[in-house]
């Protein structure tokens, strides 16, 4: 069953109902992704094209992998070769873009709401591949997926997410999901990374580490965006990770079965330690291969025919 959705700008507006349909579209993509021949045909003729106005490796790489294994024709556009380099803006982009018909128009922007602006302006089902410190719904999709698979479910589950949280749509996007769907969510910073109106975010504030982590299900660690910082909010980077980096004597505090996520790209010895980041207890590296399944569900949900069955 395909989805009414028509875009997907952010988990805000997504139902619990709509959140546990994309998780459970994505298991049938994931069993696709291990098999010997990785390819579906079930959006063949149809065209999505990628635009990232900012760098990605990891959420770019899997949604061209997603749209080649359902045999959609994937365009990338790359900003800094494109006539935006020129001075154009974006609704020229998108105008002209629009022309061409495409089925699906995955968006990377700094400016928080430039996905919604482009769903304004297009008859192609747009998904948000994260709007400035607004939201990034994939990756909340992708973790979600995660740590359901890694516990069996999502309610009732103590989330720990620490780190630059004021500037982080990752953040924002897995506090609205993991609520939604019956998670109990805190988070951990130092106050300079906290964001405005955080007490209406229905989660746990701390500004200890340890205390954060105290019998946590799932620790998720999230880099400082320095791309994002106007201003020195943290004493040193140094300072930083002695005083909220995750480390093997910090995780000690968690229950024993806890996972460690982080969305990427890590900054080692910052924000987590390399032995933590590689250890057995680390699902990072299974969050990138949820990341291509998750993002097959999306365009599948989003662009395959009504009716159509997401393997043929
Ligand atoms: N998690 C994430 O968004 O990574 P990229 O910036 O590499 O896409």
């Amino acid at each position: 069953m395909t989805s009414p959705l028509r875009h997907l700008l952010g988990i805000e507006e997504l139902s619990a109902r709509d959140i546990v349909q994309f998780l459970d579209t994505s298991e049938v993509f994931f069993d696709v992704s291990r098999r010997r021949v990785r390819k579906v045909p079930t959006l063949r003729g149809k065209t999505v094209i990628n635009l990232f106005y900012e760098a990605s490796t990891r959420t770019r790489t899997s949604f061209e992998v997603a749209g080649k294994r359902l045999s959609a024709d994937v365009i990338n556009l790359s900003v800094s070769a494109s006539s935006v380099s020129k001075g154009e803006s974006l609704l020229d982009t998108v105008k002209n873009l629009e022309a061409m018909h495409p089925d699906v128009i995955v968006v990377r922007h700094a400016s928080s709401g430039a996905a919604h602006f482009i769903a304004r302006h297009t008859r192609a089902a747009v998904v948000n591949a994260g709007d400035g410190t607004h939201e990034h719904p994939t990756q909340a999709l992708l973790d979600a997926f995660t740590i359901r698979r890694a516990k069996g479910r999502l309610a009732d589950l103590v989330v720990t997410i620490a780190g630059d949280i004021a500037h982080s749509r990752v953040a924002r996007s897995n506090a609205i999901l993991l609520r939604r769907l019956g998670a109990q969510v805190r988070f951990c910073a130092p106050r300079t990374l906290m964001p405005v109106g955080v007490e209406t975010y229905g989660v746990e504030v701390f500004d200890d580490l340890g205390r954060a982590v105290e019998g946590a299900d799932v620790v998720m660690m999230l880099r400082i965006q320095r791309e994002r910082l106007t201003e020195a909010l943290i004493p040193s980077t140094r300072e930083y990770a002695r005083t909220f980096g995750l480390n093997a004597r910090i995780l000690e505090r968690a229950k024993p079965d806890a996972i460690v996520m982080h969305p990427g790209p890590m900054n080692r010895g910052v924000e987590i330690d390399s032995d933590v980041a590689d250890s057995p207890r680390s699902v990072i590296l299974d969050q990138v291969e949820a990341g291509v399944a998750v993002r097959m569900g999306v365009l599948y949900l989003l662009a395959a025919e009504a009716g159509q069955s997401p393997l043929s």
